[in-house]
């Protein structure tokens, strides 16, 4: 069992797209009970997913002493593939789990969840807080997505910076280049330089219709470049996480 967060700082990197991607990979590619948790207020992994959005809006109340996660999970088109979807309550997550005082509330809830699931994906919202906090504690592996840009460089110090001034345990990190544009001489720059090595999303336009169709990638388009490109960085975390050893449940 391994929790994925697909988490930066940064806003419009690609972090649903990709959550929605990885999580669907998981379930239909490597055959693992999967579910997709959305845990950013603007619900984008439901919406790629085409689910209808929540009629009560009760995803944070999770979060709560008696919150229970089972009773909100819904199933998705896909086999093997179940969501816990955001919906607005989530805007008092941060102050909510800081009054709490609990640190460990999303390791807890997702600790309980590893019975049902060999993969939990987290859609991380763009924030450096309480709840990102809660996110670097429960998550076994973070992807980090960056634009190949100095700021995203500079985004991906600023996390080391992070962890390491922290005496707290900290995931492993995979940073990857997402939205990587061949024609632009400056995305080349930054792939040969500070950003070499690293696996790499490009933009394309069948990733970008996920949301026109609010279908996966794979499922519309599978032999495309881009749909390969995801795949493989979908191996490569698969790779990570049996790199990993983490401990059965
Ligand atoms: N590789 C890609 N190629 C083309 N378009 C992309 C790609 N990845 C994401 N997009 C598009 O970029 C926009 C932002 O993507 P997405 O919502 O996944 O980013 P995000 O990091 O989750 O944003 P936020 O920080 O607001 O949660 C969306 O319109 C999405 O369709
Ligand atoms: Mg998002």
């Amino acid at each position: 069992m391994a929790i994925i967060a697909v988490y930066s700082p940064k806003g419009g990197v690609g972090k649903t797209t990709i959550a929605v991607d990885m999580a669907w990979r998981c379930a239909m590619r490597g055959g693992h009970r999967t579910l997709l948790w959305d845990l950013d207020i603007q619900g984008g992994a439901g919406f790629l997913l085409g689910a209808e959005p929540n009629q009560h809006p009760r995803a944070a109340s999770l979060f709560q002493r008696e919150g229970n996660a089972r009773r909100l999970v819904c199933s998705t088109r896909y086999t093997g593939l179940d969501q816990l979807q955001a919906d607005p309550s989530l805007r008092q997550l941060p102050l909510q789990l800081a009054r709490l005082g609990q640190r460990s509330r999303l390791s807890w809830l997702t600790r309980d969840l590893r019975r049902d699931y060999a993969r939990i994906v987290l859609d991380c919202p763009p924030v450096l807080n309480e709840l990102s906090e809660q996110i670097f504690a429960a998550a076994d592996l973070v992807i980090l997505p960056l634009p190949p840009s100095p700021l995203g460089a500079r985004a991906l110090d600023q996390l080391r910076a992070e962890f390491s001034r922290r005496d707290r345990r900290h995931p492993p990190v995979l940073p990857l280049i997402s939205m990587f544009d061949s024609r632009r001489k400056a995305h080349h720059e930054v792939r040969n330089g500070s950003m070499a090595g690293l696996p790499m999303i490009p933009a394309a336009s069948p990733i970008e219709q996920m949301a026109f169709r609010r279908t996966p990638v794979g499922v519309f388009a599978p032999s495309s470049d881009a749909s390969r490109a995801l795949d493989r960085v979908w191996r490569e975390v698969e790779t990570k996480l049996g790199e990993l050893n983490i401990p059965p449940v």
